[in-house]
């Protein structure tokens, strides 16, 4: 069914792209690990490399191990990215390259610096030892390079650059989406209350030529008259969504009674109706009358549907501690709406009825919220209990 799709149509939309982003995030990350395992063995051949040179140098000439230190930092300096501390048989450094060390320090601070650094070292790679012929033993102790730690970022760098995208992305495409939707549905409904308009006069003519004949039954007239008017309401609400609504200053109370007797007429009779009301009575607010009168109507409405014919509707009216909003509060002892569903009440195709359109409270909320600044919100729902909706409406000063 096509109210239905739209959601799934949806949702599916939504799942692909939060699996594309995770695949990509994997992705990443798995070809991230390869090229970091392939440096890091790169970086060990290296450092193996250099121990080598150095006890190589040591045996050939048996020079002082200063001196073939020295020479051996020189071969090193051709490694100008991975950290490498050189150290005697105790730990105790000799010399270092490609570590930042703080350059406040003195030479015993340095010291201890770097015999910190060779026991984080050691942590995670094991020393390189180089032997001289002479019997003594170094060690050089290094870490992984800037490059394999900044690589290390690129998985997380990618999966939010591709999560900023995405969003990019859906915010467009959902504006523009929804400038259409509304150029659509204003449209129908102006075009709606359009074409309502000639039947609708024509019935008014109708009727005011029966009112002069004296054979026609007058009682029928009357009824008549009633459906009229009832047409002109709807035709008025069309046209009014249709386009941005005038708004005037009306009675708050006036208002929503107008609607609620209108709506105790059409329902059962074993449908309780009240009206409960806190404020003074000449508390106004800036609505469209049709439009404000469809919100009431919508609620009772979906609030009979939730009852299977029996129970309570109660509407309480009172104003904010700041007095310049009024809160409008309808309550029923119908099903409730389950916990995960409340934040989908409001969504264009959403019913949980047979023939439900799903398009009352997104209606209403439109009314609400976009033609008269105010909130609307499901204030409370307990399954088996009732469900209470609360309307905020700024009032007029
Ligand atoms: N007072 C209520 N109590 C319980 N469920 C409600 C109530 N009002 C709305 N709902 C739920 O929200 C859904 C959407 O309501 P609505 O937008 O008016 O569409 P429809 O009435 O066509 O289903 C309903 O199908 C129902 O499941
Ligand atoms: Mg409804």
């Amino acid at each position: 069914m096509l109210k239905g799709k739209i959601y799934t149509n949806r949702s599916t939309l939504k799942i692909l792209v939060v699996f594309t982003g995770l695949i990509i995030g994997v992705i990443s990350i798995i070809y991230t690990e390869l090229l970091v395992s392939e440096l890091r063995q790169r970086e060990y051949d290296q450092i193996d490399f250099f121990a080598k040179v150095q006890s190589k140098l040591a045996s050939m000439n048996g020079q002082d191990n200063a001196d073939v230190t020295f020479l051996l930092m020189e071969v090193i300096q051709g490694n100008d990215l991975i950290p490498v501390i050189l150290a005697d048989e105790n730990q105790y450094p000799i010399s270092s390259k490609n570590l930042e060390i703080p350059t406040d320090l003195n030479n015993q601070e340095k010291l201890v610096y770097l015999s910190k650094m060779i026991k984080e070292m050691e942590q995670t790679y094991a020393p390189i030892k180089i032997d001289f012929s002479n019997g003594e033993v170094q060690y050089i102790y290094y870490a992984d390079s800037h490059l394999i730690k900044n690589l290390r970022f690129a998985p997380l760098l990618q999966i939010s650059l591709f999560g900023i995208l995405a969003l990019a992305a859906y915010l467009v495409f959902s504006t523009s989406r929804r400038a259409e939707q509304n150029q659509v549905w204003a449209g129908l409904a102006k075009e709606t209350a359009h074409q309502l308009g000639t039947p609708i006069s024509s019935l008014v003519a109708w009727i005011e030529y029966f009112k002069t004949d004296e054979d026609f039954d007058q009682s029928i007239i009357e009824e008549l008259q009633k459906d009229v008017n009832r047409l002109e309401m709807i035709t008025a609400r069309f046209s009014n969504i249709g386009s941005e609504p005038v708004l005037k200053p009306k009675y708050l109370e006036s208002s929503v009674r107008n609607a609620v007797d209108y709506m105790s007429k059409r329902i059962s009779a074993k449908v309780s109706l009240s009206v409960d009301y806190d404020i003074d009575s000449q508390v106004q607010i800036n609505i469209s009358r049709p439009l404000f009168e469809w919100v009431i109507e919508n609620l009772c409405k979906n609030a009979v549907d939730a009852m299977n014919g029996v129970g309570k509707i109660h509407i309480k009216m009172h104003l904010t501690q700041h007095k310049n909003t009024a809160i409008i509060d309808i309550s029923d002892t119908g099903k409730g709406i389950p916990k995960n569903k409340l934040s989908k009440v409001f969504n264009p195709g959403y019913t949980t009825k047979k023939r439900g359109w799903g398009l009352g409270l997104t209606l209403v909320k439109r009314i609400v919220e976009e033609y008269h600044q105010g909130k609307i919100y499901v204030l409370d729902s307990v399954l088996g209990e009732g469900t209470t909706f609360r309307i905020m409406m700024p009032i007029m000063m």
